[in-house]
């Protein structure tokens, strides 16, 4: 089922790329809503998923945690697309693994943000905060747990420093909201600690796909590396387009 949903989603992804923006709006409608449509399948698979690695009723190389992580992006991926659809929030806070899980989260798209008013800006900032420092920090976590014991040390004790310092951060998110200040050194903070871990992923992935990396290779494929790097390039932007007034 994993394969048939890459072959489907593989094809969607070429036909979406290849459509400009400025093709007429039935053919970007119908694009957003059989990706919705596919999506809501593969979060559905994920949650089986999930449930079995946790219940011990299913076994897998993967961690159920890391299944679960990737049925969260799935979810804040379709709720952006649902909003940007019907204005409507589909996904709660819970759903999107945030603090204080019973609200409804934002999950607008970032290329509305300019015309957000203040007060939901600020929410949208807290959020991808939140969200996304939950993500770098198991992503971080992961990767120390897949480095090769004792030939690529080094390399472990950097992403556990990384994981701590993303859970730092998703802490201060939660602080921010609380006492509405601090907006801006909140965001400064994860831009700088997001352009290191950028180019920490960026050197792993280089030195692997070079085999430079001691022993020449890691108990991890380099795809999931690079998946790592894409998403904190994303993030950046994301804190790129956030512009606190
Ligand atoms: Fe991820």
């Amino acid at each position: 089922m994993a394969d048939q949903f890459a072959i489907e989603l593989d094809k969607l992804y070429s036909r979406t790329i290849a459509t400009p923006p400025t093709a007429p709006d039935v053919i970007l409608f119908n694009l957003r809503e059989e990706t919705i449509v596919m999506v809501n399948q593969l979060i559905m698979f994920k949650n089986e998923i999930f449930k079995a690695l946790e219940a011990c009723k299913g076994l897998g190389i993967l961690p159920a945690i890391l299944v679960d992580h990737v049925r969260r992006e799935a979810d804040r991926f379709v709720g952006t697309l649902e909003r940007s659809k019907t204005n409507q929030q589909t996904r709660t806070r819970e759903r999107l693994g945030l603090m204080d899980g019973g609200r409804f989260a934002q999950t607008v798209p970032r290329l509305l943000y300019n015309r957000l008013p203040s007060e939901q800006l600020f929410t949208v900032a807290i959020e991808e905060s939140m969200f996304f420092s939950r993500t770098h920090s198991e992503h971080a976590e992961h990767l120390s747990m897949s480095f090769r014991p004792e030939v690529q040390e080094s390399y472990r004790q950097t992403a556990i420093r990384f994981k701590n310092d993303y859970q730092n951060l998703m802490l201060q998110a939660k602080e921010v909201e609380n006492t509405g200040t601090q907006l801006r050194a909140l965001l400064d903070e994860n831009r700088k600690l997001s352009f290191a871990f950028r180019d920490y992923l960026t050197r792993i992935l280089d030195e692997i796909s070079t085999c430079r990396i001691p022993t020449g290779q890691t108990n991890f494929p380099p795809l999931l590396a690079d998946h790592m790097r894409r998403e904190v390039i994303y993030f950046i932007d994301i804190l790129d387009r956030i512009q606190v007034r």
